[in-house]
């Protein structure tokens, strides 16, 4: 049975992947700070050296932990901007490093990106600048694993998870995140789809790429 590990697994996109890769006949390991996961910070080589050390095999890896913290340029405070760096790019150098070695030829590595790394955001430059950095990690270790092993991204617009968190929104709030040509906000399984098909057979061919699933806000 095909190994997919999937980091930030206990809630929002990273649960509805792991859920989709079971369905479609994966052995599913999933890492988190806590909850049902194994556990492992993917900031921390150490913890997740420890976390990935049982697996021998893994054949398609999901980057997906990650962290918004909002804040504007003039008053954002280092720590928060350091803590996404940590999170959302220090991450997934990590965790796919010492994924690699486990990663046979024919294996697929997908990072979570963002539409932000393609619209910027007022008060989310930390954050969208992280996510324009996963686009660039992904393009370079296309080159870098090709042929042995495809990686591609996804870049969600605003889904229904704790990260958005929809119910503290203010209706004005809201309907920004609704500004796109569909009109509304997505579903995690929505995401996970796109992942599944990045992870299956039929998209062998396909390396390098950023796939959008964010309604139609940025088109590219
Ligand atoms: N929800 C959205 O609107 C949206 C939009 C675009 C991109 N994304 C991206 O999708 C990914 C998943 O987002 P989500 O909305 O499901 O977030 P979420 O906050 O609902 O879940 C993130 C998970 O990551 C885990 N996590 C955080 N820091 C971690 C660490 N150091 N080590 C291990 N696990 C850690 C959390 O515990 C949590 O379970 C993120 O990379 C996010 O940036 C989300």
């Amino acid at each position: 049975m095909r190994v997919a590990v999937v980091t930030g697994a206990t809630r929002g996109i990273g649960r509805a992947v792991c859920d989709v890769l079971a369905r479609d006949g994966f052995d599913v390991r999933g890492l988190d700070l806590a909850g049902s996961a194994l556990q492992a910070d993917v900031t921390d080589p150490a913890s997740v050296a420890n976390a990935l050390a049982p697996l021998p095999r893994i054949d398609v890896l999901v980057n997906n932990a990650g962290v918004l913290i909002e804040g504007a340029l003039a008053t954002m405070p280092l720590a928060d901007f350091d803590r996404q760096v940590a999170v959302n790019l220090r991450g997934p150098f990590v965790v796919t490093q010492a994924a690699l070695p486990k990663i046979p030829s024919g294996g697929r590595i997908l990072n979570l990106a963002s539409e932000l790394a393609y619209l910027g955001r007022e008060g989310a430059s930390a954050y969208a600048a992280t996510k324009g950095a996963i686009l660039s990690l992904t393009r370079s270790w296309a080159r870098e694993l090709a042929p042995d092993i495809v990686v591609n991204a996804v870049a969600p617009g605003p889904v229904n998870t704790p990260l958005l968190g929809i119910e503290a929104m203010t209706p004005e709030e809201r309907a920004v995140e609704e500004r796109n040509p569909l009109g509304r906000i997505g579903q995690p399984g929505e995401i996970a789809e796109v992942i599944a098909f990045l992870a299956s057979e039929r998209a062998g061919f396909i390396t390098g790429q950023c796939f959008s699933a964010d309604g139609g806000a940025a088109m590219h």
